[in-house]
């Protein structure tokens, strides 16, 4: 057979585990933005799910706007330097932007995108991550909403790839050894 699942050498979040965040994450964003118009940018391609699913489990208006950035350097590794593959389509003057993430790995994608949506003329601008790994960020960013703080491995599922697959797994886990021998 050759399911997704197959290739997971353990799960570290169900997908009932990651559906209760994410309610718990959307009940404290109503509460903080309440009376406040709110756009959600979501980062191409890892964000997707996750945005997918905060908006859904949101019971009050948001805009979604997208975003895909690509960092310079080699294909695993962040360099700091990024590059915007596709641009919001909204205008950011006077608005509440809450950027949505599936992970705050070093950090250096959404230290730089912030600073970047920052120079915007917004009203707020606040960062939302599925998931972060506090041993491996490299900078001080701070992140009002996190899921799950995760040890220093890697993980995928949930918008999570490994050379563009097992984004589409519904729980999020690290991959077995077969899976890296084979290429
Ligand atoms: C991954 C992930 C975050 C970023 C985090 O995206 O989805 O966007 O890296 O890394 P950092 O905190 O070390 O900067 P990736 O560049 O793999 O693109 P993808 O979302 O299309 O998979
Ligand atoms: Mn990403
Ligand atoms: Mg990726």
């Amino acid at each position: 057979a050759d399911q997704i699942d197959h290739d997971l050498e353990s799960i570290l979040l169900t997908e009932e585990q990651i559906r209760t965040r994410v309610a718990e994450l959307a009940a404290e964003i109503e509460r903080d933005y309440e009376g406040q118009d709110l756009l959600l940018v979501g980062v191409l391609k890892g964000a997707v799910m996750v945005m997918a699913d905060l908006a859904r489990a949101l019971s009050r208006h948001v805009e979604m706007d997208w975003m895909a950035v690509s960092s310079y350097g080699s294909g695993t590794r962040s360099s700091g330097v990024v590059r915007i593959l596709k641009d919001l389509d909204t205008d950011l003057t006077g608005r509440h932007v809450l950027v949505v993430e599936d992970i705050v790995d070093t950090g250096l994608t959404l230290s730089w995108l912030a600073s970047n949506l920052k120079s915007r003329g917004p009203e707020s601008v606040e960062i939302c991550t599925m998931l972060r790994k506090p041993d491996a960020i490299k900078t001080d960013i701070p992140v009002k909403y996190v899921g799950f703080d995760i040890p220093n491995e890697f993980v995928v599922g949930y918008g999570l790839d490994y050379a563009e697959r097992y984004r589409n797994l519904r729980s999020i886990g690290t991959l077995a050894p077969h899976v890296y021998s084979r290429s």
